[in-house]
């Protein structure tokens, strides 16, 4: 059977580097590339942390280099949960021989399309400046792609603000270009990526493994413990894990098809993904096939296999 050709664009980050390992270990899919965007660290550490994740895993994808800020908005990184080096301040090792390559995120993605038309799965992981960029610069893009899973949003609440969830807070011009785009998409807001956490007896048992991978997630995910737990939570959701999961299981998840437009003007709804699921009135339209419900066990089963086994 043929593989899945699959894109990352991630912002990397302790979540999206599980995301990443889940990507190599999923033998449905063939990762092609990954592009590096600004959010929860700075670009610099975004792009280098892509290379130590290769390192870690034994990959060779290549990475590209994408903005150093979002669009319009100044960048408000999430240091508080993923560290200064986006990493849980996790000191990793690059590889001897990182490859650096010349292209930029944007162009990268697009040849990629090109050479894959209407197969290429796009998985975005971060705000989408990235993806905006490269849609505006290349209007025939979003025709090209197969889909763009991306994780980012909610029909309920937020949590970088009450209202908006973290990437679409982040760059909420970029969203806006992306969901008006015509592109079809999979939203994998906090809707179902709240349900998909890493309790704390299962990242013991990452640790427990003793394998690289699952020691390291341990170590980077406790960095936000201390914030978490003061705010309720008991465990670490692997948001970004689930646009990637949903590539090779799609049984695992249930969702909506809806109208979702995201909200750039309001002062204090900004990048809030407004969606038409659970209003009388319907938007004159549906953009978006929006995830609600995960079976847990399942993902959570499959996830450890990986970072264990990657
Ligand atoms: C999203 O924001 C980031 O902190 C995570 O990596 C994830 O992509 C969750 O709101
Ligand atoms: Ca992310």
């Amino acid at each position: 059977m043929s593989k899945i050709p699959v894109w990352m664009d991630c912002d990397t980050g302790t979540d999206d580097a599980v995301a990443i390992m889940l990507a190599s270990y999923l033998d449905e899919l063939d990762l092609l590339g990954i592009s590096t965007a600004c959010g929860n660290t700075i670009q610099e550490n975004a792009y280098w942390n892509t290379h130590r994740i290769n390192r870690l895993i034994g990959t060779n994808y290549p990475v590209y280099r994408g903005a150093e800020k979002p669009l319009i908005v100044p960048l408000v990184t999430g240091a508080h949960i993923h560290g200064e080096n986006g990493l849980g301040d996790v000191d990793l090792p690059l590889p001897e021989h990182p490859v650096v390559q010349k292209e930029s995120a944007w162009d990268a993605l697009y040849a990629c399309a090109k050479a894959h038309p209407h197969a290429l799965r796009l998985v975005a992981t971060a705000p989408l400046t990235n993806i905006a960029i490269a849609f505006t610069k290349y209007p025939e893009l979003p025709a090209l792609l197969h889909s763009v899973n991306l994780m980012g949003g909610s029909a309920g609440v937020g949590n970088i603000t009450p209202a908006a969830e973290y990437n679409m807070y982040v760059d909420p011009q970029a969203a806006d270009i992306v969901f008006r785009s015509g592109a079809k998409i999979y939203m994998f807001g906090l809707d179902v990526t709240l349900q998909a956490c890493l309790s704390m007896e299962d990242v013991d048992e990452l640790e427990a493994s003793g394998k690289p991978a699952g020691i390291f997630t341990k170590a980077c995910l406790m960095h936000s413990w201390p914030v978490l737990s003061k705010f309720g939570e008991t465990g670490f959701c692997m948001h970004d894990s689930c646009p990637v999961m949903y590539l090779a299981y799609p049984e695992l998840f249930e969702g909506e098809e809806a109208g979702v437009v995201v909200e750039t003007r309001g002062t204090i709804t900004n990048g809030k993904t407004v969606t038409d699921i659970y209003s009388d009135k319907q938007f004159p339209f549906s953009n978006a096939m929006v995830m609600l419900k995960l079976d847990r066990e399942r993902f959570i089963s499959i996830l450890k296999t990986a970072i264990m086994n990657v």
